[in-house]
Order: C-alpha cells, then sequence, then structure tokens
C-alpha cells in the first residue's frame, strides 16, 4: 500500500518538461543557474551569474503552497576544492533579492484547459564577472532544505599564440549543404562528371560540419543559434547574448560578451557588420548586442551606438564602426524612437550616413559609416540583377518606392573591408567583420528557390571577391575567414522536372509525372552555353561574371522539395515578377494562394496549419575556413566551438581583466 502510493506519488511529480512547455528554459528544477551546466567560456569573458528558486503553486511540480525557500545560498569554487560564497569568490557585495511571480502551462492539456501554473520565484543576480583561470569549476545553488542545483563550467586554455589580426565572419543565414550542392549545380557546368569550375567555398582548407541545436530545444532560430556562434554560449528561441530568466523582461536577463566585443575591449579592435537583412534582425544583432527578446527592434539599434544601457551595462562600448543593410523603418522618428531621427542622431555621432549603393562607394575610407539601402530587407540578388522591374516595388529607408541604386552582398562586404581595414591600420589595430547573407533564409521560409539559391551564389561569389581583395591590399596572410550557417532548412534536390511537360497536364497526378529522377534527371540545363538556347529564352549573361547560372528559366529545372512545407502548388519554374508568397491565411488557418504557381500541383502541408512558411531543420550545416587558424575549424564542431576557435585564432583568452581605451 504505502509502497504503492510512494510510486504514484513519484509518477504523478514527474515534470513535464522536455517539450514546449517549459517552465523556464535550462532550469529542470525549482533552482535555476545561469549560465547553466555545462557552459564553457573563453578566459577573461564578461558574463553575468542569475540565480533562481521558483516554487510552482499547482502543478505536478507544486511546492510549499507556492512559497519559495528564503534561505538559500550559492557557492562556487574550482572543481574538487572547497567552494566559497559566490559573492565573495567574485569580490562583490551580496546582490539584492528580487520578488515577483510568472505563470506558464505545463502542457496542451493544461493550455487548452486555460490552467496556468503561477510560479513564485526569489532571485539574484550577480553582474559584469569574468573568469581568468582556465580549468574546471563548480557552482551550487543550495535551497529547500538541502536540495542542490549545480553547474559545471570550463573556462577553456589560453591560446598559446595569436594567429590571425583579423577575422572575417560570413553568415549564410539558413544554409544547409543541400543548397551548396543546389548552388554548384546552377552556377557550374560539368563535362562527362567533371566540373569545369567550383565554388569559391570548395576550395576551402579548412572544412567540417557544426551542429545548430540551441540550449533549450533541437530546432534554433537565427537568435540563439547565432549568439552561440559570437559569444560560445548557446541560448533559447529569441536570445541575444542573453539567458531568457522567468522574468520575462527584454533586458535584465544575464548576459554574455560576444567574440567581436572581447576583440574590441582588448584590442580596441575595428568591428563592422553588414548585412541584406533589416539590420536589427537577429544574427545581425547577435555581434553585440544583449537581450532575450529579438523583436526589440530599438534598443537593438541603440545598443549597436551605446551598448547596453543603464543598470546592466559592463564596460564603454564606443559603437560599431560600420553598419550596412536593410531596415530603415527602425531608424526614422517613431514613439520607439523618442521621434527622434536615428540617421541624423548617428550622424551626430561622427558617422557619415548614406542611402544608395551611390553613396556608399563615396564614403570616406576614414570614417565610420551608417548605409541603410531600403526598407524591410535588401533586394534579392534575383532581383537586383535579373527580374530588376521588381527593384521599383523595393522601398527606399525614407519610405518611397522604386529602391533602385542598391548594393548586393559583395559590394557591401569589399566597402567595409576597406574602411575597417583603413581605419585599423591608423590605430595599430586589426578588424573583425559580420557579412551576412540573410535573405537565403527568408527566401527558403517562402520557398522561393531561385531567389534563395542566387543568394547562396552571391555569397560564394562574396567569398571569392574578399579572398582577391585581401591580397591586393596586403591582409590575406593576416585574415581569417570563417564561412557557416546558422541553421539549415530541409531543403534538398531529387531529380529534374520539365516544366513545358508538367504545365501541360490537367491533373495533380499527371503533372507529376514530368519528374524525372536518377538517369531521367539529367544534367543541369542551368548552364547550357548561349548560343543553343531556343531564342525565346531569357538569357542572363552573368552580370557579375562566372559563377551564376546562363538562364533561370530552362525548360528542365531542378526538382526540389522542403522537409517542412505549408500547403503549396509546385510548378518548379522560377517567379519573374512576384517574391513567392506558397499559402494565404483565412479564418482556420494556413492554405494554398491561389495565386502562386498556378501551374504546379498540390502538396498538402506537414506543419501546423498555423504556419505559412517553412521552418528551420536539424541538418549539421558545413564550416568553411581560410586563411590563419583556418586549420582550427576541422571535423564535426558544435555551434559554440566556433566561438571558441576564433578567440583561440586572435587569441582573446586573458588571465586578467583589460579594457583598452578605444579611438573612434
Ligand atoms: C539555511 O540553510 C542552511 C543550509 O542550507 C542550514 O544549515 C540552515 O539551518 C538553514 N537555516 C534556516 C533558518 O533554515
Ligand atoms: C504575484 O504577484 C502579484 C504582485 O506582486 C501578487 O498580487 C499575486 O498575489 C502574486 N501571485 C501569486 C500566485 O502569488
Ligand atoms: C492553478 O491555480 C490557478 C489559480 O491560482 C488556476 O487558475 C489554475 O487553473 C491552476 N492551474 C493548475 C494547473 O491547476
Ligand atoms: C574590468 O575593467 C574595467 C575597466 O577598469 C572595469 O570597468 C570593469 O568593471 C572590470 N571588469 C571586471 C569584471 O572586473
Ligand atoms: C538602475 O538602478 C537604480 C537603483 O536600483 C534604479 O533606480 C534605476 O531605475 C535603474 N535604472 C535603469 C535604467 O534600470
Ligand atoms: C512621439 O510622438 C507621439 C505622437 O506624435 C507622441 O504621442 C509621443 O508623446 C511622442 N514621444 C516623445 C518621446 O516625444
Ligand atoms: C524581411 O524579412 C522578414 C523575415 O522573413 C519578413 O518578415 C519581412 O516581411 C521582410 N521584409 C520585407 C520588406 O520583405
Ligand atoms: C518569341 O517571342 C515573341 C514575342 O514574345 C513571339 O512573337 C515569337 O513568335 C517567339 N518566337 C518563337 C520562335 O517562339
Ligand atoms: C479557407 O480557404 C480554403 C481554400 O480556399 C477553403 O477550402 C476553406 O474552406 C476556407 N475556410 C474558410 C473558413 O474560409
Ligand atoms: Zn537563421
Amino acid at each position: 500500500m504505502v509502497y504503492s502510493a510512494l510510486l504514484l506519488g513519484a509518477l504523478v511529480a514527474v515534470p513535464a518538461f522536455g517539450q514546449t512547455f517549459r517552465r523556464t528554459a535550462a532550469c529542470p528544477d525549482l533552482g535555476c543557474v545561469f549560465p547553466p551546466d555545462q557552459t564553457d567560456f573563453i578566459a577573461g569573458q564578461t558574463f553575468d551569474l542569475r540565480i533562481e528558486v521558483q516554487a510552482p503553486v499547482n502543478g505536478s511540480e507544486a511546492y510549499n503552497n507556492g512559497t519559495p525557500d528564503a534561505n538559500f545560498s550559492l557557492k562556487i569554487g574550482g572543481q574538487g576544492g572547497d567552494l566559497v560564497d559566490a559573492a565573495q569568490f567574485f569580490g562583490l557585495s551580496d546582490p539584492e533579492v528580487e520578488k515577483y511571480n510568472f505563470t506558464y502551462y505545463e502542457d496542451l492539456f493544461a493550455e487548452d484547459a486555460k490552467a496556468p501554473t503561477p510560479v513564485n520565484v526569489l532571485a539574484k543576480s550577480y553582474r559584469n564577472l569574468q573568469l581568468h583561470n582556465p580549468g574546471t569549476y563548480e557552482v551550487e545553488l543550495s535551497y529547500n532544505n538541502g536540495q542542490t542545483t549545480k553547474a559545471t563550467w570550463t573556462v577553456v586554455p589560453l591560446a598559446d599564440c595569436k594567429k590571425a589580426k583579423n577575422v572575417i565572419f560570413f553568415v549564410g543565414d539558413g544554409m544547409a549543404g543541400s543548397m551548396l550542392s543546389a548552388a554548384r549545380l546552377l552556377g557550374h557546368k560539368t563535362i562527362n562528371g567533371k566540373y569545369q569550375s567550383k565554388l569559391a567555398l570548395d576550395e576551402a582548407p579548412g572544412y567540417g560540419s557544426q551542429m545548430t541545436h540551441s540550449l533549450d530545444s533541437f530546432i534554433t532560430d537565427s537568435a540563439n543559434s547565432a549568439s552561440a556562434l559570437f559569444s560560445g554560449k548557446k541560448m533559447t528561441v529569441n536570445g541575444l547574448n542573453a539567458y531568457t530568466d522567468s522574468t520575462g523582461k527584454a533586458y535584465g536577463d544575464p548576459k554574455v560578451e560576444t567574440i567581436f566585443e572581447m576583440f574590441r575591449r582588448i584590442e580596441g579592435g575595428q568591428v563592422g557588420i553588414v548585412s541584406k537583412a533589416y539590420i536589427a534582425d537577429a544574427t545581425p544583432a547577435a555581434v553585440c548586442t544583449h537581450t532575450s527578446q529579438r523583436s526589440q527592434y530599438t534598443a537593438i539599434i541603440e545598443q549597436y551606438l551605446n551598448g547596453v544601457a543603464g543598470n546592466y551595462s559592463w564596460f564603454p562600448w564606443e559603437g560599431v564602426d560600420l553598419l550596412f543593410g536593410g531596415g530603415g523603418e527602425n531608424f526614422l522618428p517613431g514613439p520607439g524612437n523618442g521621434n527622434v531621427s536615428q540617421f541624423d542622431r548617428w550622424a551626430e555621432y561622427g558617422y557619415q550616413v548614406g542611402y544608395t549603393k551611390t553613396e556608399l562607394e563615396a564614403f570616406d575610407n576614414a570614417q565610420r559609416a551608417l548605409a541603410i539601402f531600403t526598407q524591410g530587407n535588401v533586394s534579392t540578388w534575383l532581383d537586383q540583377n535579373v527580374y530588376t522591374d521588381l527593384l521599383d516595388l523595393a522601398v527606399t529607408p525614407q519610405g518611397k518606392r522604386g529602391a533602385r541604386d542598391q548594393p548586393g552582398l559583395k559590394d557591401m562586404t569589399l566597402k567595409a573591408i576597406d574602411i575597417l581595414h583603413t581605419r585599423a591600420k591608423e590605430r595599430n589595430t586589426g578588424f573583425m567583420l559580420m557579412s551576412e547573407a540573410a535573405l537565403i533564409d527568408k527566401e527558403m521560409h517562402v520557398l522561393d528557390i531561385d531567389r534563395a539559391l542566387g543568394e547562396v551564389l552571391e555569397l560564394d561569389d562574396t567569398v571569392r571577391a574578399t579572398l582577391k581583395h585581401l591580397e591586393e591590399i596586403g591582409e590575406l596572410e593576416e585574415t581569417l575567414i570563417v564561412v557557416t550557417a546558422d541553421h539549415g532548412h530541409g531543403f534538398d534536390v531529387f531529380g529534374s522536372a520539365d516544366t513545358k511537360y508538367l504545365q501541360q497536364q490537367n491533373s495533380d497526378r499527371s503533372k507529376r509525372s514530368a519528374i524525372g529522377t536518377y538517369q531521367n534527371s539529367g544534367l543541369s540545363a542551368y548552364q547550357v552555353p548561349q548560343d543553343v538556347l531556343p531564342t525565346n529564352h531569357t538569357i542572363f549573361p552573368s552580370p557579375q561574371g562566372d559563377g551564376f547560372p546562363v538562364t533561370w528559366d530552362p525548360r528542365y529545372t531542378i526538382a526540389h522539395g522542403w522537409a517542412a512545407i505549408p500547403d503549396h502548388r509546385e510548378d518548379f519554374e522560377v517567379n519573374k515578377d512576384h517574391e513567392r508568397v506558397p499559402a494565404v491565411k483565412n479564418t482556420t488557418g494556413y492554405f494554398f494562394n491561389p495565386e502562386d504557381n498556378q501551374r504546379g500541383f498540390a502538396m498538402t502541408g506537414n506543419l501546423g496549419t498555423g504556419e505559412g512558411q517553412g521552418v528551420h531543420s536539424l541538418v549539421d550545416v558545413p564550416v568553411y575556413a581560410f586563411g590563419p587558424g583556418h586549420e582550427l575549424f576541422r571535423g564535426v564542431m558544435n555551434s559554440p566551438d566556433l566561438a571558441f576557435r576564433v578567440a583561440q585564432a586572435l587569441d582573446l583568452g586573458r588571465s586578467s581583466n583589460v579594457t583598452t581605451s578605444y579611438r573612434k
């Protein structure tokens, strides 16, 4: 009797974490420690430490009628040695205790029943900390009469030499290896099985892969995956270099310093950001901003300029040296900005400000720069170079239709290198640039394969041009180039499609006969020499040189698909006069967009009907490296490893607190 009652009790008490409905990420017990167990640090990397003691009022984890234990303590020490009080260990006075509550749903049943679980919390934050000695540390939170939550942290060994002066970190957002295979097929020609030219990335001397999963879920978003790449810490969805604590607030969360910020603090190095997305988007923001909510665009723009403001700041961040991308809407005067134009404000801070490719190219290389070319995202490579009528629909930063004078990723990246290099040389330091091919992801989400692969090829072309340009300016031997993705999409190519035949069939089943697999997939028709193309095919002499398709609308296109789809129709043809919208919403969710791919066959979605686009996937993504330290980027890595390897190449680990005054 007694035993079975205990057993039942034990079964009922199994908490429901593990899937969607976590109480607090990385906090399986009622005591939470951030950074959590298994965190690695660069020596001297700045971070905040936060602890929480939680008491759910009801639900499967109910504790003490929802009254958290006020008698809790936090100790830390080297592994195997004595643990000492955390405030004493870090030489701080004991932080004040915060007291608040939040609610969460335990699972889908609780949500359906609208039965949330309230949780009362006591918490403390220890801010602006550093660990300087490599080795393993034990952190122990004691609460609830002897219960403990432990974390083991590792400070990785110091580098034994500095390999690189500069780092250029390219992110192909959402770029799975399968997309590079497809891009190679479109952009390069084979003769009897031998490629006559290759991707620039195919020549990388450092090549490996990395796992993209996040702290608390196996599918990541771009904020937490980029934070892992840039700070070496896995985060929760929407988290930018800040752990998502239980307050639900955006800025107080425990923060971690990124490699870009360390480079600035320690060496006074130049830091630049380039992206084809709106510039407050997650990947650019992960370079040097801190919030658990990536949608805080106004604050992100402010952090680019001034760092984290108020009580949570660590050290004077003198602003990024350049910021190029889209997203004019976040710079215009509005209530979120105190009705002040951020363009004017940045100009007052000494930045040259531009809105077009012409203005970008005219920038003085010795001065800091802000260049924003559009509202929203910069136009795709396909729209800038092939189907240019769509530029009439693109919107200027000030809100007018017809943003025609836009740069591509290559233009922005090469100009960024010139400015950073000039300024770094004058200050006897190095530079770090993050350049993002952001629209690979955005076009993959909407299943617009030609636009997405155009962006992949543009990234490859940009890497090729970057290597050449670094050689011209004498920095090739000093610059580590890393190219990777923040996550993939479940995309692949499985054959070819005879679009002419497909169009002329009148049932979904017969349209599928247009797909040729195995030997019937044939060769790439995107590389057919111009003189054998039918005269009426649109021909595009590669506007940026080799490495792009000769035509984007051959009769035989790639047959392709995704692991995650909304309801949509597939015709395997390029969308010449519009960007793709696969599904549209009505009162019961997303359905086939009646305007999209009308000649195609229907594919029923496999996502929840609330999703109108594809989603990120689990696949490991490729890592490429060139230049000094490239040999560090080999084998199977986890996303945080990239931050540690860049830090190793730049020798960022420090056995004491170093802050160099930065000269604007
Ligand atoms: C507080 O906790 C410590 C150990 O965690 C214990 O030794 C002490 O008796 C507790 N004090 C009270 C008032 O419960
Ligand atoms: C949560 O906090 C609010 C305000 O501090 C308080 O009124 C409320 O009773 C608390 N809820 C629970 C379940 O303790
Ligand atoms: C917990 O208690 C609240 C009232 O404080 C109630 O609304 C909610 O349904 C309860 N949740 C569960 C999971 O029992
Ligand atoms: C490191 O040094 C800077 C400048 O002296 C100081 O502002 C900062 O608080 C120090 N950080 C730590 C963790 O000691
Ligand atoms: C900083 O802390 C002080 C004292 O705790 C508080 O009054 C102030 O509102 C805080 N400022 C910000 C920006 O959080
Ligand atoms: C900004 O403008 C809006 C609307 O004109 C006004 O309601 C708001 O008070 C202004 N905010 C500031 C900080 O001036
Ligand atoms: C830019 O991309 C984001 C994310 O996909 C999307 O929500 C937004 O609508 C895009 N903006 C424009 C103007 O296309
Ligand atoms: C080519 O297109 C033009 C107009 O688009 C049409 O008049 C002509 O007949 C076409 N020629 C062939 C060979 O299909
Ligand atoms: C939503 O659209 C789909 C496709 O057009 C249609 O089958 C369905 O009945 C619509 N539902 C509602 C509630 O309008
Ligand atoms: Zn992404």
